[in-house]
Parts: C-alpha cells; sequence; structure tokens
C-alpha cells in the first residue's frame, strides 16, 4: 500500500524543522518506517539547485528562473526519493514542498498561484502530499528568531513586505484547501504544536490502517 507524504509548510522562523524532527522521531518510536526530507534539497541535484536558489550574490535571479529552479529541484527530489519511499510504504516527512513555490514564487513574487501550480504539478506528477502542517507566525515574529540565528540567506534577506505576502498567501492556501491543510499557531510551546501535529498524523494512520 502507498505510504503516506506528511509536509511542513510555514514562514521562514515557524519552527518547521523542529516539528519535523520531533514527528519523525514519534513515528520512528512506533516502529514505522519514516524518511526524513527537506526542500528545496534532498537529493544531490538538488542540493546543488538549493545552493543556487539561496546563494546571495545571485540577485539577479529572474521570478520565473527561480520557481522553475524550485520546481526542477522538486522534480528531482520526488523522482529519486519521495515517490520511491511512498510506493514502499513508507511515511515520507517533508520540511516544505510544492505549497512553499505556491506561496513564495506565485503569490509573494507575484507570478500568480495558478501558473506556478502548473509548473509544479508538471513537476511532481500527481504526488501530492497526503496531510499539510501549516505553522502559522506573523512575520516579524518569524523573522526575528531567523535572524537571532545569524546568517540570513537571499530569501529571508527579503523585505518584511514580502514576508508579509507569504504569511498571507498561506492563508489563501489554508482556506483553498482545509482538508488537507492544517493551520497551527506556532506562536504555541513547541511541545503544544507537536501534540497538534499528532493528533492529526494518528487520525490519518488510522485511516490507513497503519495504527
Ligand atoms: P529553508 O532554508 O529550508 O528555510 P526554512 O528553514 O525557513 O524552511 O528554505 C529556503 C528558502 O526557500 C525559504 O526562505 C523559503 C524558500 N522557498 C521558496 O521560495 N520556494 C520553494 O518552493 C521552497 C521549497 C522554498
Amino acid at each position: 500500500m502507498r505510504g503516506l507524504l506528511i509536509t511542513l509548510e510555514g514562514p521562514d522562523g515557524s519552527g518547521k524543522t523542529t516539528q519535523a524532527e520531533a514527528l519523525v522521531a514519534y513515528l520512528r518510536q512506533k516502529g514505522l518506517q519514516v524518511v526524513m526530507t527537506r526542500e528545496p534539497g534532498g537529493t544531490a541535484i538538488s542540493e546543488q539547485i538549493r545552493n543556487i536558489l539561496l546563494d546571495k550574490q545571485n540577485q539577479m535571479m529572474d521570478n520565473m528562473t527561480e520557481a522553475l529552479l524550485y520546481a526542477a529541484s522538486r522534480a528531482q527530489h520526488v523522482a529519486e526519493v519521495i515517490q520511491p519511499a511512498l510506493e514502499e510504504g513508507k511515511i515520507v516527512v517533508c520540511d516544505r514542498f510544492l505549497d512553499s513555490s505556491i506561496v513564495y514564487q506565485g503569490i509573494a513574487r507575484g507570478l500568480g498561484l495558478e501558473a506556478v501550480q502548473k509548473i509544479n504539478e508538471f513537476a511532481v506528477r500527481g504526488c501530492m502530499p497526503d496531510i499539510t502542517f501549516l505553522l502559522k507566525i506573523p512575520p516579524r515574529a518569524g523573522l526575528e528568531r531567523k535572524y537571532n540565528q545569524g546568517n540570513r540567506d537571499r530569501l529571508e534577506s527579503e523585505s518584511i513586505d514580502f514576508h508579509e505576502q507569504v504569511y498571507q498567501g498561506y492563508q489563501i492556501l489554508e482556506a483553498k484547501e482545509p482538508e488537507r491543510i492544517k493551520g497551527i499557531d506556532a506562536g504555541k510551546a513547541p511541545e503544544e504544536v507537536h501534540l497538534e501535529i499528532i493528533r492529526w498524523v494518528e487520525k490519518k494512520l488510522k485511516e490507513r490502517g497503519k495504527s
């Protein structure tokens, strides 16, 4: 039986990575086979594309180039890691996936939600998340967390206005797909956020007869 694709989304500094790690530890403790991965990246080729995308020297990058590079990185990631793991019945936990492109490139960069969705549907060839956790944190709070951690990459160096658009963009997606996208207040204690995520995942596992 096909495995489960769980993705985590949210603005920079929303604590996705911490939550992804906690979720993976929880699932492994239950004896389930889990692959943890992230975007942009997750394969050698995708990590090379990631370096181009996040390099602060690349200020000249055209918005369309950016959108296509994220999609290219994703196409490789799906083909090499995500799809094979799902076919083996594994659970894949992915830190960011196509919703990031729809929000960052489609909405915040202004390329258009539908256009970016199309490029990405082509890239993922039907491989869609079963459930997506959206960690909601207002842009200023998220960026403060990030800046306190040190160096900013190309995207993190964008204006507060850009990050405000990202925040709004995620709310649009959440309203569009409430069945798949579960919004969680990331201002709460990490343990509380973790428990909320676990609750939804357990529900999904039951539906799949995996729990
Ligand atoms: P990452 O370093 O994983 O940042 P974070 O720790 O905040 O998740 O992601 C790099 C940046 O790339 C992040 O600012 C969001 C951006 N991004 C896009 O613009 N489009 C995409 O499709 C993806 C996956 C990420």
